[in-house]
């Protein structure tokens, strides 16, 4: 087991990679406890959960709103909690980000912890505090900073886990390593076969070197007011080809981080042969290196992403594998850019 702490402004989290789930009881103080967690976790491993309380929600994106959230408080209310309880959050990205939002604003914040069940909220949801339930169809609208006690990562409850969702989990896991780790980048060529196929050891070590890259960003960085934008490597096209292609996230990133390396290539600051490299472990991942998307609407649904700034977008570039920055790109020449390079 790997262990990592991540500071912030509110306390310390503190991430066990290889624990096991069955061990949760070890974590929460033998205090009062309340589980959430969604009907697919609970079905696959309802004999590993604690005897405690559990509050089931259903599955998906669209559970993510405060209708969920006023039912887990209503909950709450029922079961009489009190600061006393402990809520754990037992499930991918959507719990953790619903569990993190209640239990930071029930009776003005109760203590909690996750154990994460998919890659993604193992590599990324689950670490760095941030949380929050979407509103109108504007994603993460409502939510707060706040760092869980404690993210368990059982690298076990990868294996229910669909085909595509590991998939997409290694787009981050990618993504960490183009921004902050080239050796964590040659790590995944030379064994990407061993992650697709979940191997223990290669899982507990990428997801280590991954929260390593998100933890120290985070640490230097709770707020986003300039760092932690390197997170968003890829997101801003692939949040805005999700948007328009609905096809998964972790796909929709793959391809925004491989446009954001050919843009970093144009402006001269990333070599050919990286920019190769980078498309290359995409594909034996299988991830779609090749699109068929209407560029127009891609940045229409891009200049109205909620971080855009005036006339100009905060775009997350490739210095090299492993060294990410931040510069301002006038949207029009990032259109443009991003037009020739679907084209091609
Ligand atoms: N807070 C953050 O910093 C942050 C960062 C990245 C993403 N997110 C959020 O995370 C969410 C996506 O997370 P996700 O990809 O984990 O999605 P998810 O929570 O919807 O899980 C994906 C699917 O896998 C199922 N599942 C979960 N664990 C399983 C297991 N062990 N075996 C079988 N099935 C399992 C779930 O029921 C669901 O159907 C989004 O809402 C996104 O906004 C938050
Ligand atoms: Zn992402």
């Amino acid at each position: 087991m790997k262990t990592l702490k991540v500071h912030g402004s509110k306390g310390i989290s503190r991430i066990f990679i290889g624990e096991r789930l069955q061990n949760l009881q070890k974590y929460t103080d033998s205090r009062q406890v309340v589980i959430i967690t969604d009907r697919n976790v609970r079905n696959h491993y309802s004999k590993d959960l604690p005897s405690c309380y559990i509050i089931e929600i259903g599955t998906g994106e669209t559970m993510k709103n405060l209708d969920t959230v006023q039912r887990i408080y209503l909950d709450l209310l029922r079961l009489g909690a009190d600061r006393s309880f402990f809520i754990v959050g037992i499930g991918g990205g959507v719990v953790s980000d619903i569990t993190g939002f209640v239990a930071s604003t029930y009776l003005r914040g109760l203590r909690f912890g996750f154990v994460s069940s998919t890659l993604l909220s193992q590599v990324d949801a689950g670490v760095g505090g941030k949380n929050g339930v979407n509103l109108r169809g504007y994603k993460n609208l409502v939510g707060t900073f706040n760092q869980p006690e404690f993210v368990i990562c059982d690298t076990d409850l990868l294996k229910t886990l669909p085909e595509k969702e590991v998939r997409c989990g290694l787009a981050e896991v990618v993504k960490h390593a183009c921004i902050g780790d080239a050796c964590l980048f040659s790590y995944l060529e030379a064994h990407y076969k061993k992650a697709l196929a979940l191997d223990r050891d290669v899982m507990e070590k990428i997801i280590h070197d991954s929260v390593v890259i998100k933890s120290s960003i985070v640490n230097r960085d709770e707020r986003e007011s300039g760092e932690r934008m390197k997170l968003n490597f890829g997101h801003t096209l692939g949040h805005a080809i999700e948007k328009t292609t609905g096809i998964p996230h972790g796909e929709a990133v793959g391809f925004g981080m491989l446009v954001a390396s050919r843009l970093s290539f144009k402006r001269g600051w990333l070599s050919k042969h990286e920019v190769t490299r980078i498309e290359a472990l995409l594909k034996k991942l299988n991830l779609p290196t090749r699109l068929k998307v209407d560029g127009n609407l891609v940045i229409e649904a891009m200049t109205k992403d909620k971080k855009r700034r005036s006339e100009s977008l905060n775009f997350v570039f490739l210095h090299g594998i492993g060294e990410a920055f931040v510069e301002q790109i006038p949207i029009k020449e990032l259109g443009a850019g991003i037009n020739e390079i679907i084209r091609l």
